[in-house]
């Protein structure tokens, strides 16, 4: 099959509604999940034009260390993206990704710089939104997405990523 996603509309909004629809007809043709993440992350990458979109996984740390803060035996590592070579893996409460994974919760961080425990994937980096992704009320995946503007996320994207990372969790069910 092939699928190429093209987004109308003029406002992010619109953008973002189009997109939806387009990705909600990529997945409920496909029972695999690792592919429709694949598929999900190349229409937001292309569709939206960001600089790179990537999910982490919380997996076993090979060799896991005393639990002393908490999820001390898991760390993120990356799965399918899109956009340049990535850090592979993140531990908990560290960077951007890992708050989101701690804090259960979407952050937004207007100028990467400002942010001082970002860990710096690429130098092209200037704003980025992470979304956490729920399995039974804990985090299982956080979705990234960086953008070489600054200041570039807002309440919308948070809205509407925040939805493609329900639609993640019950593809991950
Ligand atoms: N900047 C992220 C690391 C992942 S890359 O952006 C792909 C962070 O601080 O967690």
């Amino acid at each position: 099959m092939s699928e190429s996603v093209i987004v109308s509309g003029k406002t992010k909004q619109e953008k973002y509604q189009s997109l939806l629809s387009q990705i909600k007809s990529l997945v409920e043709v496909e029972k695999d999940f690792i592919a429709n993440v694949s598929n999900i992350i190349a229409a937001l990458k292309h569709g939206m034009n960001f600089l790179w979109v990537g999910i982490y996984f919380v997996k076993p740390l090979p060799h896991p260390q005393p639990l002393s803060q908490g999820r001390g035996e898991e760390e993120l590592v990356l799965g399918p993206f899109q956009g340049p070579v990535a850090c592979t893996r993140i531990s908990f409460g560290k960077g951007v990704s890992g708050t989101a994974w701690k804090e259960k919760q979407t952050v937004i961080v207007e100028d990467v710089n400002k942010f001082s425990d970002h860990i710096a994937c690429s130098s092209e980096s200037k704003s980025e939104i992470v979304i956490p992704c729920f399995k039974s009320d804990e985090v299982f995946a956080v979705l990234d997405v960086d953008s070489e503007k600054l200041n570039n996320f807002d309440e919308t994207d948070k809205k509407y990523l925040e939805e493609i990372g329900t639609i993640i969790s019950q593809l991950a069910d």
